[in-house]
């Protein structure tokens, strides 16, 4: 048996309906749209609306894969969901929530919590049960709902991030396809730099806390960017070392959309055009785990991304993380 390769079967996004342009948020703020526009290539992004929450974006995503993958719950092997924003702290796991909700009883699911990379691990984990050949159906899913956890009154995060869903169904098959290498990295030295300082177990919230906002995100937007945009090119050129392939060979690159300047930047550096990348941050803003996987739908939506295509997914989040890999559709 096996060799085991796995292939992206189905595949579906899931927005809010609500949409923030940079006009209304700019009332609020001291900040203007062409500021937004010009630092991070930001129109708009979606919020969800207060009955939502990360499961229930991360499942209208996931029916929408499974409907495209002609595949009922129940055949699913595994969920993994890549997500930061779980809606309960610490139980039950929002993987648990999705499994619930989709009607896939018993079905195994786990969540993976590496920021922004969320779904570029998940897909890599998940890629690896089906390789040993222990799973055949697996459902890997991005979602994030920021929107609830950023301090709408700090403009240097308030401008930046989005929520949404975006998930596949990758099946076994003999047919040479899937993950051809993969780098993920972590260093934690570099933490702080990206942080929810109280909300957790070395800060419980209290009354302070709450009343200084220490429960909101804090980021050192120059360092994350700095290391974001070093982390991309060096991982997308040892995952492409890896697998021996060329630059040439590879047909769309889909990054994380956390800011167009970064994506720029990573294009000018490696050369490539960048009408050769997936850009979808000008819509949705920086959707974390998200974003990979709902640029992925929209480039197969449209048509740009074919059937044998090579993608390259490079990520980079908190943590600090990153993770790279090479995908042949
Ligand atoms: O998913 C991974 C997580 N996040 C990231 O990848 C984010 C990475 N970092 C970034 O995208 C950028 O660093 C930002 C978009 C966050 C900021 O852009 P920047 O070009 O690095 O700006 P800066 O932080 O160097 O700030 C430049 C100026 C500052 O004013 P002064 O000190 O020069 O007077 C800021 O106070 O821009 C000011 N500024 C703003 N002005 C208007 C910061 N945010 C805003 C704002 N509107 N929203």
């Amino acid at each position: 048996m096996g060799p085991f390769y796995g292939q992206i079967t189905g595949w579906g996004m899931y927005v809010p309906e609500r949409i923030i342009t940079n006009q209304e948020l700019v009332k609020r703020l001291d900040s203007s749209h062409e500021w937004i526009v010009q630092r991070t290539g930001i129109h708009q992004r979606h919020a969800a609306a207060p009955h939502e929450t990360t499961s229930t974006m991360a499942t209208q995503a996931a029916c929408r894969a499974l409907v495209k993958a002609n595949l009922n719950p129940a055949d699913l092997d595994l969920i993994v969901l890549g997500t930061s924003t779980p809606d309960h702290f610490v139980a039950p796991a929002p993987s648990s929530q999705v499994q619930h909700a989709l009607g896939a009883t018993n079905v195994p699911a786990f969540t993976v919590t590496t920021g922004c990379t969320g779904f570029v691990y998940a897909l890599t984990v998940a890629h690896q049960f089906i390789q040993s050949g222990a799973y055949r159906n697996v459902l890997v899913i991005g979602a994030e709902l920021l929107t609830r956890l950023i301090n709408w009154q700090d403009r240097a995060t308030a401008v930046l991030f989005g929520d949404g869903a975006g998930a596949v169904v990758v099946q076994a098959t003999d047919r040479p396809c899937g993950l051809e290498s993969f780098v993920l990295g972590s260093n934690g030295a570099l933490g702080e730099h990206l942080s929810f300082p109280a909300g957790g177990i070395k800060e419980p919230l209290t009354p302070a806390s709450l009343a200084e906002g220490r429960q909101y995100l804090q980021m050192n937007g120059r360092e994350v960017f700095r290391f974001a945009s070093k982390v991309m090119v060096e991982s997308c050129r040892q995952v492409l070392a890896q697998a021996k392939v060329g630059l040439a060979e590879v047909d769309w690159v889909i990054p994380h959309q956390a800011n167009e300047r970064i994506i720029r930047a990573a294009a000018r550096e490696m050369d490539i055009p960048l009408d050769q990348f997936i850009i979808n941050i000008d819509r949705y803003a920086n959707t974390s785990a998200a974003s990979i996987p709902m640029a992925l739908c929209e480039g197969l939506d449209s048509g740009r991304v074919q059937p044998h295509h090579k993608l390259l997914f490079a990520s980079f989040g908190s943590g600090l993380t990153w993770a790279t890999c090479l995908w042949q559709m």
